[in-house]
């Protein structure tokens, strides 16, 4: 689905460059602001089931289970991730999944979060595969909340590199190139014992007025927060009717 080329070895380091530098230099105080505003827009109720899409090694499900959702399930096809996520948030359900094939009963969902473009790591029939299934597997009237980043933000400056030396961890450097749609970041990391792990991640953006279509021909009705080159992030309620 994105830029993994289903080599099981090199699929497990794209998963370790992501978990190494995502844990290192987010913030755990962003997966709580993420959460806060997700679940104020989604309006769910503590208990109901909730699922975070592509959850990664868990930040959001902490944060959930914090935010008084004690048992989120969490989706995710690596078993790296899932197994991190295991120990950083106790109490979640935690599913090894492809997006586009969700293991829910139809409408068996309260909400939905897809942070940072997890849905986004591959072609537009990829996306539109993953949103038909939170169709299918959300109540009536329960809605998805994406975040991604601000794709106007990333116009503005469609190059990036960074490079830091970080202690315990080694030389982290990133470059990455926006072409208007698809954001291609590659992130390495030389480890103090000399070991280089390099990764690139193929993610594709969305507009408001595109991600409004895409969520149309998935059958939601999508109202993203105003979006300007200065915003933050991008962040979309996508009902179901
Ligand atoms: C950019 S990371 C974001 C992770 C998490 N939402 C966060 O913000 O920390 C994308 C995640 O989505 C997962 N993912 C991407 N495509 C997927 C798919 N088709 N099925 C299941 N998981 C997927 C990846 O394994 C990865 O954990």
């Amino acid at each position: 689905m994105d830029s993994r080329n289903g080599d099981g070895d090199s699929d497990q380091v794209a998963d370790r460059v992501f978990l190494e530098t995502t844990r290192r230099f987010a913030p755990p105080r962003l997966a709580q602001t993420d959460v806060a505003l997700a679940l104020q827009l989604a309006q769910v109720s503590p208990g109901k089931p909730v699922a975070d899409l592509g959850c990664g090694y868990g930040r959001h499900l902490r944060a959930l289970v914090e935010q008084g959702h004690p048992h989120p399930i969490g989706i995710d096809r690596s078993p790296l991730l899932l197994t991190e996520a295991r120990a950083h948030a106790p109490g979640a359900r935690l599913v090894k999944a492809d997006l586009r094939a969700l293991p829910f009963h139809a409408g068996s969902l309260a909400a939905a979060f897809c942070f940072y473009s997890s849905m986004f790591l591959g072609s537009d029939a990829d996306a539109l595969a993953a949103l038909r299934e939170c169709t299918r597997t959300l109540r009536p009237g329960a809605a998805l909340v994406l975040t991604t980043d601000n794709p106007l933000r990333l116009s503005q400056s469609p190059q990036y590199h960074f490079e830091q030396d970080v202690e315990g961890l080694g030389r982290v450097v990133e470059d990455s190139r926006f072409d208007g749609t698809v954001d291609r970041v590659t992130k390495s990391l030389v480890t103090p014992g000399g070991k280089r792990l390099s990764a690139t991640f193929c993610i594709r953006y969305y507009a408001p007025a595109a991600l409004s279509e895409l969520a149309r021909d998935a059958g939601l009705v999508c109202r993203s927060a105003p979006l300007t080159e200065t915003s933050p992030q991008l962040v979309a309620l996508l009902e179901k009717p």
